[in-house]
């Protein structure tokens, strides 16, 4: 056997290809694939303080990018075929008032701060391992559908490292601003279909699967194996203890997937002795994995779930004509790709789903502002849904709980700019129509005229 190879998620299909076939679902049955690993047969660590030795050694790229310093967990490529751009130098930081707004004691919450990637988001994680896989596929072009951060990603790596054409795909009108903008200054091959995510994810399978191009959305695991990092560095900020709950947006559910992943093969490997809940959090307008899990109990089931009600669902939703409609446009997704992988995420995890509105979205976001680091709508879903866990008793206040921040504040400047306007009309155009009906905690601007006197005056009012 292989010591890296793929695998059909679904125990009783369990079909394997080699690490470097491209197709990316099950040859025998379709579905999802993992990467999978005989670790027998690898070096993984003895115990995770072992990794750092690591930070002395920064001069090697490997060990200065925060997810092949990990490269023993995730070990699909030879250290010379990996391509990485520094990705991963995020931070977890204790956030006490965004702990406090959401109801925990002081010292236990914490933001992972994945806007620091070179692309702003958390998808560098993914990208790098995609493109590592797609260097040894030798691919020459590679696509993704988009709600605008993997696009954004994507065109980041190939033109900085001139290896691959970038094609991706997004909805008409569906991305914001700061992602539509890194899609072209990076010169990626733009596609808007006129449709939105869904369509798009649809459209960019088959194209890929047609033209030969190498898909990097999360249905592709490789991707995710760099997503797993996230929680090694989460663990490594928390001197490798581990926290009570991870709370993430959920979208194409590739991150949650990811972390599921991430934490049972480190119990397997007698890394960790105990695993934490994980929570993922939909916007109310986007909500397909709330409905299933929580309101229709669907579950993994070992691989045995109830793919009928998944197709009677999105069958509801085509015949109701329903669209995802949400704010977060990052997570603006009624189909996640991800769902079986996360369902089993959460089972492995004692996971939940709850939904948030667009209204708590951007409250939790100013209050993520206020408290030191800048974060896109999607993001402050995760601070949403810890505050909601937290008023429902499901979190406690004395847990240790990790809101991930996925994307960075300028991602989506529109969405902030209208929250904390004076303009009624700027506020109604963003966000009225998405139902929200106030900006609690909105920090106007003040409007003076050309006067000294009178500049000096509203400062001394206002501060
Ligand atoms: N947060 C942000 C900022 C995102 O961009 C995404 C997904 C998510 C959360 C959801 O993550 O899919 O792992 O559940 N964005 C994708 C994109 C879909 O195309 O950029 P997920």
């Amino acid at each position: 056997m292989d010591a890296v190879f793929q695998r059909c998620i679904f125990p009783e299909c369990a079909a394997t290809c080699a690490v470097d076939e491209t197709q990316f679902v099950c040859p025998r049955c379709g579905g999802l694939l993992d990467v999978a690993y005989d670790w027998s047969q690898l070096s993984p660590p003895k115990a995770l303080r072992d990794f750092e030795a690591k930070w002395n050694d920064r001069a090697n790229p490997l060990n200065f990018s925060g997810v092949w310093r990990f490269q023993e967990l995730l070990p699909f490529a030879k250290p010379n075929q990996v391509l990485t751009i520094g990705e991963g130098q995020t931070i977890l930081q204790r956030a006490d008032v965004v702990g406090s707004y959401a109801g925990m004691q002081p010292g236990r919450l914490f933001l992972q701060y994945e806007g620091m990637n070179p692309s702003g988001s958390f998808k560098d994680n993914g990208m790098t391992a995609a493109f590592t896989h797609a260097r040894m596929a030798s691919a020459r072009r590679a696509a993704c559908a988009s709600t605008g951060n993997t696009s954004a990603s994507l065109a980041v790596f190939c033109s900085a490292t001139g290896l691959m054409r970038a094609v991706i795909f997004i909805g008409s009108g569906k991305i914001s601003y700061g992602k539509l903008a890194q899609a072209l200054d990076h010169g990626a091959l733009t596609v808007q279909i006129a449709g939105d995510f869904d369509d798009a994810m649809q459209r960019v399978q088959q194209v890929a699967r047609r033209l030969g191009i190498y898909l990097v959305n999360s249905i592709n695991p490789f991707r995710l194996e760099g997503q797993k990092t996230i929680m090694y560095r989460v663990l490594e900020g928390l001197r490798w203890e581990v926290p009570d709950w991870i709370v993430v947006p959920g979208g194409n559910l590739g991150n949650v997937s990811a972390f599921g992943k991430a934490f049972s093969e480190l119990a397997e490997l007698g890394l960790i002795d105990r695993l934490p809940r994980l929570a993922v959090i939909n916007a109310a307008g986007a909500n397909t994995f709330y409905q299933l899990y929580e309101r229709y109990g669907l579950r993994w089931n070992q691989g045995r779930w109830d793919i009928k009600l998944v197709d009677g669902y999105y069958g509801g939703l085509d015949a109701e004509r329903i669209r995802a409609a949400t704010i977060a446009s990052a997570i603006e997704i009624n189909r996640p790709v991800n769902l079986p992988k996360a369902l089993r995420a959460l089972e492995r995890c004692g996971g939940v789903v709850r939904e948030v509105t667009d209204q708590e979205i951007l409250d939790a976001k100013a209050k993520v502002g206020a408290g030191g680091l800048g974060c896109e709508p999607a993001s402050a879903a995760s601070v949403a849904g810890a505050r909601k866990l937290r008023l429902e008793g499901v979190i406690e206040p004395g847990e240790r709980v990790v809101c991930i921040l996925t994307g960075h504040q300028l991602k989506d400047p529109t969405a902030t700019v209208a929250y904390h306007s004076t303009d009624q009309k700027t506020f109604n155009e963003v966000l009225g129509q998405r139902g929200v009906r106030r900006a609690t905690f909105a920090n106007r601007a003040i409007q003076v005229p050309n006067d000294l006197d009178e500049i000096i005056k509203a400062i001394e009012v206002y501060s």
